[in-house]
Order: structure tokens, then sequence, then C-alpha cells
């Protein structure tokens, strides 16, 4: 019975957003006769889709018998003008011992390259798809003009390069880059175009933090995938219109990952790159760790924290004091469910001495700030296939919203329930670093006192976040969950 109101409730939803209409405020049980109009197979399509993310599939444990791989960084071809090439290429990769599964990379045949940039380094890329459709080359997090984004307006057709340009003008931060083409974003991230950009700054370098990248300075891209019996990624197969989820974790594309580490400080770089999971990264040992930095840059002040949550596209730096731990038993980092994500070897070596400063920022949330009125209101709502943000489906043609350039403004992001109760939607702004004025009303918790490109937003909640755009264009905001993001959950903002 409970089931059965819980269908009639999904179809209700459905129907009502489907039909454009606003009045869903007849009760389900009222109205059971409307599941009659449905088609059977989108209806249980729409159930199954919405049930997997209540209960999502478990994550196989890692059995930590390959070593992680660490993201080549890319070299510079011009000490002075900095030029970098990154092309979106296809290819095969051993992620199974003896198979080849077909993937996409950067300048790989899988994931891609770590970029490092200065703050103040003037940066030219030569992008090139040589891939065989349309792709973009996003820079997620960094502050470019809407020219240089790689939003879905600028697709570069197969065999077509551009050369762009920017100036790096932010904080040092952990941001990544991806492909945005309009409607195939999800799938060219399941295939493996993703990779990373450290920003280090005067402050990042003077800071003491451990910097030695690969040993305890290490990335860490958190993707979940289905494997076909052949051990391929077919995503037409994979897929769900809620978000792709996969029982297999990769980290950094590495199968069964473990990582090797000294006795000492190891700071651990988290970015969520999967198209739809969460995770609440832990240690087994219930021990904790600092949280350093957010999306955008260094906290204030080291945050000590047990578990920290991170929703699609969000990153996180903590600090994990190997030298402090019981290194006696296995050690793992795990998430919210126990699947060990990431073994940790701890060698008898000591390593370097790095330490975590006390202060290592200068973010505010102003008097002022805090003070503006809301005078931007973006709604989200739906699920499946029929998601929207003010009641719209993203239409390239169509600007949302206008900012003026250098301005903060508030916008109040609202998660409307649907009658199941709705979904987390992790929300993102290109373009810009914003701060997060509150969450239902309360100051966010500790953590999210940093700068953010993406926040995460429960059913129901209301966040305010204050938001300055330093380049103008159109850029786009929308649900990181990459289906979501395909299937319309999209809007433009123009800056002018
Ligand atoms: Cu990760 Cu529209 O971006
Ligand atoms: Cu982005
Ligand atoms: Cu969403």
């Amino acid at each position: 019975m409970g089931i059965k109101i819980k269908i009639a409730a999904v179809a209700i939803s459905l129907l009502v957003i489907g039909g454009c209409s606003t009045n869903n405020s007849q009760p389900a049980e009222e109205k059971d006769h409307d599941i009659g109009e449905m088609d059977h197979s989108t209806m249980s399509d729409m159930m199954e889709g919405h049930m997997s993310h209540d209960e999502v599939t478990s994550l196989n444990d890692s059995t930590g018998e390959n070593e992680l791989k660490i993201p080549s960084m890319l070299e510079r071809e011009d000490e002075n003008s900095i030029v970098y090439t990154v092309r979106a290429q296809k290819g095969k990769t051993e992620i199974f011992d003896g198979t080849e599964t077909e993937t996409y990379g950067y300048n790989g045949s899988f994931l891609g390259p770590m970029l490092r940039f200065e703050k103040g380094d003037k940066v030219k890329i030569r992008t090139i798809n040589e891939l065989e459709e349309a792709t973009t080359f996003h820079w997620h997090g960094l502050e470019v003009a809407a020219d240089v984004d790689g939003g879905p307006h600028d697709a570069l057709k197969p065999g077509e390069e551009k050369v762009i340009e920017f100036e790096v003008t932010q904080e040092a931060s952990t941001l990544w880059f991806h492909p945005h083409p309009k409607g195939k974003t999800a799938e060219q991230v399941y295939n493996g175009l993703a990779g990373l950009i450290y920003i280090e700054d005067e402050n990042s370098k003077s800071l003491g933090l451990p910097t030695d990248y690969g040993k305890n300075d290490i990335p860490l891209i958190f993707q979940d995938r289905t494997f076909d019996d052949k051990k391929q990624l077919n995503y037409s197969a994979a897929k769900n219109e809620d978000g792709t989820i996969g029982d297999t974790l990769l980290i950094n594309g590495t199968l069964n990952p473990k990582l090797t580490v000294n006795k000492e400080k190891v700071r651990l770089r988290l970015l969520n790159g999967s198209n739809a999971r969460n995770y609440t990264f832990k240690l087994n040992t219930g021990d904790s760790f600092v949280q350093i930095a957010t999306d955008g840059g260094y906290l204030n002040e080291p945050v000590n924290l047990k578990e920290v949550t991170l929703t699609p596209s969000e990153r996180a730096e903590i600090v994990v004091d190997f030298s402090q731990l019981n290194t006696e038993n296995d050690l793992a980092l795990i998430n919210e469910e126990g699947s060990i994500l990431l073994p940790f070897e701890v060698s008898d070596q000591s390593g370097a001495i790095s330490r975590i400063p006390g202060e290592m920022n200068d973010f505010s949330l102003t008097e002022e700030e805090m003070k503006l009125p809301v005078t931007k209101k973006v709604e989200l709502f739906g699920m499946m296939d029929m998601v929207t943000i003010n009641g719209k489906k993203f239409d390239p043609e169509r600007i949302d919203l206008t900012q003026q350039q250098g301005v903060t403004e508030v916008w109040e992001i609202y998660n409307k329930p649907d009658m199941m109760g709705g979904m987390i939607h992790p929300f993102h702004i290109h373009g810009a670093q914003f701060k997060i004025i509150s969450r239902d009303g309360e100051e966010p918790p500790e953590n999210e006192r940093g700068w953010k490109d993406s926040i995460s937003i429960k059913p129901d909640e209301r966040v305010k976040i204050a938001i300055q755009f330093k380049h103008k264009g159109v850029y786009m905001f929308h649900c990181h969950i990459l289906e979501h993001e395909d299937n319309g959950m999209m809007g433009q903002v123009k800056v002018e």
C-alpha cells in the first residue's frame, strides 16, 4: 500500500511538471487514476531511477592491489608566454589487468594531466578536439571571461582547435577542468574527460603545508563507474536520468587503489569528480583530520573534522597526520557506509616536516554583504529528465539573470521538494567563487566559511550566497549532477 501511494505520488508530480501546471496541492491518493495516462515503461524507469537514488548502490571495497596513479604535471611549452596544449582524445586504457577499456582523456587515454598555475600567470592554452564528436574545455572554478570559460556555447567540432588566453587572478586553490557540450557533458566526463588545476600563490608557498606533489600533496579524483561484462564503460547502458551511479570506484582512474605514504603529514586534495554520487569521507579508525581548503581557497583556520561530505564537483583539501596515527592496524579512507575507498600503507620513513599553520587566509563575509537584500532567486525542482530551474529548462538562447560586473549580489537558492521528498542538488556557478551567507538562515558550518563554486543543497533547504563576477559575458549556473545538467537543469547569467 505504502509503495502504491508512493508510485502515485511520483506519477502525479511528474505529470504536473510535464503538464506545466503549478497546482499540485491535491493529495496524491485522490489522483490515483492519473497513472493510467503514463506509459508503463517510462513509469517504471522513473521509479527505478528515483528509488536507486534513494538507495544508492554501494561501492565495492578497494582491495588495495594497485598503487594510486598520480596525474602527471603538464609541462609548459614556453616559459614566458606559458603555453600549454590540451587535447581531448580517445584511447584504450588498461584499467583491469590484461583488458583494454575504451576511454577518453586529455593528452592521454584516460583522465588528464594536472595544470599548475601561479597567481598572476598569463596563461595561453591551445585546446584541440581530437574526438569524433563536439566537446568544450571548461575550467571549473576559474575566474575567467565567459568567452574562454568553455561553456556549451564554445563547442569545438571534431578536429577543431582554439587558443584561449587568460590571467590567473585568484588565490591558491584546487580547481578542475572537464567538457561541457550541450547534452553530452555526463557521457564525456563518464568516459574519462577530467583533469586538475592547481593554483599556487605567495601565501600557499609560505604556509609550510605539504607541497611535494605525489608524495605528501596528493590529488584524489573520486569517480564511480559501472563496467559491463566486457569491462567497458557503456554509458548508455549505465545511464540513469537522475544521475549515473556505479559500484566500482576509481581514484585518479585507478581501480582498487592504495596509497603508500611516509609517517608525515599528508595533504589530500579531494575532488568529487563523479556524475552523481555523494561521498562522506572518514578514516576507518575514527581519527580526525583537518580541512584546510574549500573549492576556491584556504580556510582562515584549519578545521578539525571526523568526516567531510562532498557532492559532485566540490573539493576539500584535508591533511592527515600519519605520524600521529596508530599505523599498526589497517588504515583506510572510507565512506559513510564503511566501503573502503583508499587503503593506506604507511612506510616507516619519517618524511618531510610540514606544518599546519593556525592562520591561513583572510577570507571574510562582511557586515555589508550579510545585510544585502536577496536580488536573485533560483529554485531547483524536479527529478529524472524533468528537472528545472525557476520552472524552466536550459535554453542557450535565453538569458535568465543579469548582473553587473564587479557588483556583489545575494542569490537565494531553494531546493523545492517534490512529493517524494526530493533529492540533494549540487549547485554550481561558472566564472566566480562565492561566499555562503546562510543555510536556512543559519551560519554555514566552519568548513564552508571559505570560497566556494559549488554547494550541496538539501531538499527544502534555502541557501544564501554572496557572489561577484570579475569578468563579463554569459555564464552557466546548474546542478552538477551531470545528467541533471544535460537534462536542462541549467540557466545563464549575463554579466555586463
Ligand atoms: Cu563543473 Cu558547468 O561545470
Ligand atoms: Cu564550472
Ligand atoms: Cu540535480
